[in-house]
């Protein structure tokens, strides 16, 4: 009984994450490209394919939980995923980007060699499941526990963020859903740090170029001082979990 209750939570919130999500998508700014460290040239949101159509399809939860079973093996039955940044927390992230990310990686837009074998259509199906299992994820509770940074330097840090983040990232790290803007509030530290790395060095070729001509000349110090601030800027009290939460669906 108590399952049934929370999953009906679950599913109103999603809902009307998803609807809204529908509403805004097409406005962000698809003309964007980005180079890599091959000097190859790649678009930052790609046009057409699976991302547009999956923002289009109305979500069923109870199925998107079903497809969240394969995910919950890395990223945790709360979305929650480890505090050591090995696997990101995806819990209410931006539906948007949530789409965004899932269908680069299943397009090759961005490597992810651990987990692309179970994110193909032949392990998970096509467009109406990355519209399930992202309206499912993005409804969930967020770890209230994030992995945080060293704690040397928050001052300077604090004055990194305000300069440089702000504008596309928040003032307290929220994205913008309608932007394709990570929510990066929450986050484990070592994973915002691989990110980070990865988008400055082009690696993570589907980036927004905004952001890397943004963060090009930030020292080592700069890089873990301003990821320090931000993983200890805490997600709103109503997206927050209890500690040690778990997912009900998955009990
Ligand atoms: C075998 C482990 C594994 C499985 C299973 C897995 N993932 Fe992942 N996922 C990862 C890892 C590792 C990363 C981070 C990769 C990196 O550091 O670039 C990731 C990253 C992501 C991201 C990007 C997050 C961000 O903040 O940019 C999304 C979205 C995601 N996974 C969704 C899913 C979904 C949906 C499923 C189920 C269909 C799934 N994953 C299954 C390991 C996994
Ligand atoms: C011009 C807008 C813009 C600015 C400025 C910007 N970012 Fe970003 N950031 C983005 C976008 C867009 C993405 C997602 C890129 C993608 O689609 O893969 C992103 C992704 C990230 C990620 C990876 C998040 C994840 O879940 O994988 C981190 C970490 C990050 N930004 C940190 C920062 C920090 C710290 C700053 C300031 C020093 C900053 N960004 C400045 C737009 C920006």
């Amino acid at each position: 009984m108590k399952t049934k209750i929370a999953f009906a939570v679950v599913s109103v919130l999603a809902l009307t994450t998803a609807v809204r999500a529908a509403e805004i998508a097409p406005k962000a700014d698809a003309t964007k490209v980005t180079v890599d460290s091959e000097g190859k040239k790649h678009e930052w949101m790609v046009k057409g394919g699976e991302r547009e159509k999956a923002l289009e399809l109305k979500p069923d939860l109870k199925h998107g939980r079903d497809v969240f079973e394969v995910c919950s093996a890395c990223h945790m039955p709360e979305g929650w995923g480890r505090s050591d940044g090995t696997f990101p927390e995806l819990a209410g992230q931006h539906r948007t980007v949530l789409v965004k990310q899932l269908t680069d990686i299943r397009e090759g837009n961005r490597d992810n060699p651990t987990m692309y074998p179970f994110a193909l259509t032949s392990e998970i199906g096509g467009e109406q499941s990355v519209a399930d299992v992202t309206a499912y994820i993005a409804a969930l509770p967020m770890n209230p526990d994030n992995g945080k940074g060293p704690g040397t330097d928050l001052a300077h840090g604090k004055k990194l963020f305000e300069d440089n983040c702000v504008r596309c990232h928040g003032q307290n790290g929220e994205g913008n859903e309608e932007k394709y803007y990570p929510r990066i509030q929450g986050q484990h530290y070592e994973y915002l740090l691989r990110q980070y790395k990865w988008i400055k060095e082009g690696k993570r070729r589907n980036a927004n170029p905004d952001m890397i001509a943004q963060i090009k000349n930030f020292s080592d110090k700069d890089t873990v001082d301003v990821l320090d601030y931000v993983s200890r800027l805490s997600p709103p009290k109503d997206k927050l979990g209890p500690h040690g939460w778990k997912n009900p669906d998955f009990e």
